[in-house]
């Protein structure tokens, strides 16, 4: 049975990617888990911050959760072109102290997914994910890809994602990023 963990990189109440997050989580396959987290709680890094009282609680706990799961999914918005930066700075959180990264991240199975308001649906900010994910030594999977468009019409008020070929594109991903977790 896999035992996944999922992080939004947007803040927004209304956020389409934790919207895109939680239609994951309900469609996993049967026996899988997946824990929906978000960024909340997280300050910015300050490296005299950490030296004076270490890691803030949220990163703790947000990287012991990490360490636990046996893949981790990240979804993510795109901001011009790139990753965002709250996301960012998040995972750089969480790789420190360097001496951990191993505990945290490595050959961790790590799939990526996000929601766009444009058409080209965070295709960009998946890329940009890449060199960041290798060097902290994950296992990225590589096996399909998730970009959701034109989000505002993707998604209804609630947060549901209407477009029922979407949902069975996340829900296909998810079965096949278990089977990748699964094999690693
Ligand atoms: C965006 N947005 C955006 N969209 C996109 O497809 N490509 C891009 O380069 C950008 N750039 C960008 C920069 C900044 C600073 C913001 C705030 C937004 C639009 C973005 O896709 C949209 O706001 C999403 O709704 C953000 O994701 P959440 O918050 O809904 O999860």
């Amino acid at each position: 049975m896999a035992q996944l963990i999922g992080i939004s990189g947007s803040l927004r109440a209304g956020s389409f990617n934790t919207a895109l997050l939680r239609t994951a989580a309900q469609l996993v396959p049967d026996g899988t888990t997946l824990d929906v987290r978000t960024l909340h709680g997280i300050p910015l890094y300050n490296g005299d911050d950490e030296a004076a009282t270490g890691l803030p609680e949220a990163v703790v706990a947000l990287k012991d959760a990490v360490a636990a799961a046996d893949g981790l999914l990240l979804v993510t918005p795109e901001y011009n072109n790139s990753l965002p930066g709250v996301f960012k700075n998040a995972i750089d959180w969480m790789s420190r102290p360097a001496a951990d990264i191993k505990r945290v991240f490595g050959g961790k199975p790590v799939a990526i997914m996000g929601a766009s308001a444009g058409n080209f649906g965070t295709v960009l900010a998946q890329a940009a994910w890449l060199p960041v994910l290798r060097t902290l030594g994950t296992t990225v999977f590589t096996g399909g890809r998730v970009a959701v468009t034109r989000s505002a019409q993707a998604f209804a008020p609630d947060g549901t994602l209407t477009d029922d070929a979407m949902r069975r594109q996340v829900a296909q991903f998810i079965a096949n990023f278990v089977v990748f977790v699964e094999r690693s």
